[in-house]
């Protein structure tokens, strides 16, 4: 079995790396990462010299490369990771993520065709559906909730489903896809929430809340997500989309109050900013389908993941303080100077 893992030295790809190879070590992975600002390969050093791992620095838009890889590696399953994933950046700069995310995602699509392959598996997000209103907390994202997204990053993977199911019904190709709720735990980049707001508060700089505070995400811990990926992949029917997710709702402001507590922070270092352009109020995900069809069920509780999660960002403060000392000065300043 060889699976190649695009976007494996991103934050769940090289997390999802981790856990198959603990799982399969008879398995052959192969991780493709152009290596972007966001990609790390210092992220994937205990797995680096695995004879069962190869790294290969490659952009999933270069079709040539991409064929040829496949020639190379003949992989059974690919499961594509590889994306522009930061909404801010969306909102700079649209045109890499219509790119990569789109264009990168029918690259790999064609490669699959062209080689024949068991799964191409696209890791999609909640956010392709929009959001829901605070009043309505009964209200959650089904797999049959329309597509309605705000922002460009949003929309550029709705636009990767939607030619992901294309290429099932009009060609065959045997494709699944997964649309998980927000991920947090360990070797997420910086610029997100919870690293963003732990870097800051540890550094005792302000903390920049978008507005008052009160959208709302389903948070899930990324090993959880790798779990449900795993099983997609081994239990999961053919043109199908699962939605994931724990049920674990929370306001930005107060995930952001238990980081302070947490860190014996004064909440006085929160400062609320001018808010994200279009910001998305709450997202909530109805994770039934994936529950009664392959028993999946998120193990870890959000008390313990954040823990585990902030624990993780005071062990490892060399990966992350290396990371916010380089280029992220200038997209820091870029985007929260003077906001
Ligand atoms: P990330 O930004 O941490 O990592 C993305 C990785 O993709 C990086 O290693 C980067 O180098 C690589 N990459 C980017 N462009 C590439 C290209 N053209 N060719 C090859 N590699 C490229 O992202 P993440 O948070 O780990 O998200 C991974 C996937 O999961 C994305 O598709 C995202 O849309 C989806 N997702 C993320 C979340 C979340 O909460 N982070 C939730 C649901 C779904
Ligand atoms: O829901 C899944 C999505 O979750 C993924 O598809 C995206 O790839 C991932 O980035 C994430 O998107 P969000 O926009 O929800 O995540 P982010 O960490 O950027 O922001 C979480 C919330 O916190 C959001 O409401 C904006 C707010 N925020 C964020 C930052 C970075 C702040 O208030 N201040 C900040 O500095």
């Amino acid at each position: 079995m060889t699976i190649i893992v695009t976007g494996g030295a991103g934050f769940i790809g090289s997390n999802f790396i981790f856990h198959m190879m603990k799982k399969y070590p008879d398995y052959r992975i192969v991780c493709l990462d152009s290596l972007t600002y966001a990609g790390n390969l210092s992220t994937l050093k205990s797995v680096m010299d695995k004879e069962n791992f190869r790294f290969v620095k490659m952009d999933i838009c270069d079709r040539e490369a991409v064929y040829k890889l496949f020639e190379e590696e003949k992989p059974n399953i690919i499961v594509n990771f590889a994306a522009e994933s930061h909404v801010d950046r969306s909102i700079e700069n649209p045109g890499i993520f219509l790119e990569t995310n789109i264009m990168g995602t029918a690259v790999l699509m064609d490669a699959c065709r062209k080689y024949g392959i068991d799964r191409f598996h696209q890791v999609s997000t909640d956010e392709v559906y929009g959001d829901l209103p605070l009043d309505r907390p009964d209200l959650l994202f089904t797999e049959n909730t329309p597509i309605h997204t705000s922002s460009p990053y949003s929309s550029s993977k709705a636009a990767a489903d939607l030619l992901v199911l294309a290429y099932h019904r009009t060609f065959g190709l045997p494709v699944s896809i997964s649309r998980c709720s927000n991920n947090y735990g360990p070797y997420q980049f910086p610029e997100k929430l919870i690293p963003l707001m732990i870097a800051n508060a540890l550094a005792d700089k302000e903390l920049p809340v978008y507005g008052e505070g009160l959208n709302v995400r389903d948070w899930l811990y990324v090993e959880d997500h790798c779990k449900a990926i795993d099983l997609i992949l081994h239990k999961g029917k053919v043109g199908e989309v699962y939605n994931i997710g724990g049920h674990n709702e929370m306001r930005n402001i107060d995930i952001v109050t238990l980081i302070c507590d947490a860190l014996n922070k004064p909440t006085s270092l929160i400062k609320h900013v001018t808010d994200r352009k279009g910001h998305d109020m709450r997202y909530a995900i109805d994770p039934t389908k994936i529950h009664n069809e392959l028993g999946w069920l998120p193990e870890t509780k959000f008390a313990d993941g954040i823990k585990l999660t902030i624990q993780w960002y005071l062990d490892n403060k060399e990966w992350w303080e290396t990371i916010i000392s380089g280029e992220y000065q200038n997209y820091y300043k870029e985007m929260y100077e003077n906001r």
